[in-house]
């Protein structure tokens, strides 16, 4: 095997707080080992339309605490095909970039792994979305600073909630993943979480909001995972006034706020760690794998696999949440 003297990285998919402190690690450790590192802008979108330029040191300086990410992101349907993938891999010559890091989550790691196979090309995946779902590792880039924003909104709701006596419904972002739910309504304390996972008992509710309504509980909050089964917040808001129309009842969707703002130091040390073992897995001639960190371990994860399995939600922590809100 030809030793690797020019790498590329990416950011995909949706973008993630640390995403940039991620490209950061990358781009200062292979510089370290005398690699020249190119950055793809907009994903793999602009790695089939040949948006590539050189990332030197200084350019990734004053970027670690920023939201975002440098590179831009995009979904692209281009590469899922053959055709794209094969521009792709052209534009990649053109530069003799001889590996890659791909930031991001399940799609990308679709994406990363049919393209390792299809051009026998290194990639390495580094875990970034808020909605924590990827398998192998306990936490992506993103997820804890999404938990940390979620946490401050309802924080803020608890305090007008409470002043008014008024119930709310609270919506967090999660199509298929109750981590960002979870969480949230651990941390603030909320009476009712509906995750996507578990179907979430409306009646139940209704006949806990009843009791609390006789035993003079004034105000309520209920955290509700975009991807539950039932519908979103509103959806579960209207059903909920129907039973209890002298109910205060507001709704508030925190949405794409979750996705924005500085990273939390948790989710900074994480980025700079993933980064960092992204390139030594490339440079020890790793490939189609993802990295992760598991029980403060780094470890690798083959793409088949990651993209196979999912992270589960802990059981524990979810019969916790509901003793918590009794
Ligand atoms: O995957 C991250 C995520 O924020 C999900 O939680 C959410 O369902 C989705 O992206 C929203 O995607 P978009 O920004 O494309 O609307």
């Amino acid at each position: 095997m030809s030793k690797i003297n020019k790498i590329a990285v990416l950011t995909s998919g949706g973008d993630a707080p640390g995403m940039n402190a991620a490209i950061r690690a990358v781009v200062r450790t292979a510089t370290y080992h005398d690699l020249h590192v190119f950055g793809i802008s907009q994903g793999y979108h602009g790695m089939i339309s040949g948006q590539i330029n050189r990332l030197e040191r200084k350019d990734v300086g004053n970027i670690i605490q920023r939201g975002g990410t440098i590179l831009k992101t995009a979904r692209s349907m281009e590469f899922m095909t053959k055709e794209g993938r094969q521009q792709a891999y052209d534009s990649l010559q053109d530069f003799g970039i001889q590996g890659l890091v791909a930031i991001g989550g399940n799609g990308t790691y679709t994406g990363a792994n049919i393209f390792t196979e299809e051009f026998d090309f290194p990639i390495i995946g580094v875990p970034g979305t808020i909605d924590n779902d990827i398998y192998g590792t306990d936490f992506s880039i993103g997820f804890d600073t999404a938990v940390n924003t979620a946490i401050e909104a309802v924080d803020k709701i608890r305090d007008t909630a409470d002043s008014h006596s008024r119930l709310f419904f609270i919506e967090v972002m999660g199509r298929h993943s109750g981590f960002i739910a979870l969480y949230t309504g651990i941390g603030s304390g909320a009476g009712n979480i509906f995750l996507p996972e578990t179907d979430g008992n409306i009646e139940e509710l209704i006949s806990v909001l009843k009791k609390e309504g006789r035993r003079k509980k004034l105000f309520n909050l209920v955290i509700v995972a975009e991807g539950n089964t039932n519908g979103g917040a509103v959806e579960i808001a209207n059903i909920v006034k129907k039973e209890l129309p002298n109910f205060d009842t507001k709704v508030t969707v925190i949405g794409h706020l979750q996705r924005g703002g500085s990273p939390t130091a948790n989710d900074r040390m994480l980025a700079s760690t993933l980064g960092y073992a992204a390139v030594d897995s490339l440079l020890r001639g790793e490939r189609g794998k993802a990295v992760g960190v598991q029980n403060g371990k780094i470890v690798l994860t083959d793409f088949a696999e990651a993209i196979s399995k999912e992270n589960e939600l802990n059981k524990d922590h979810m019969n916790m949440a509901r003793i918590l809100a009794m």
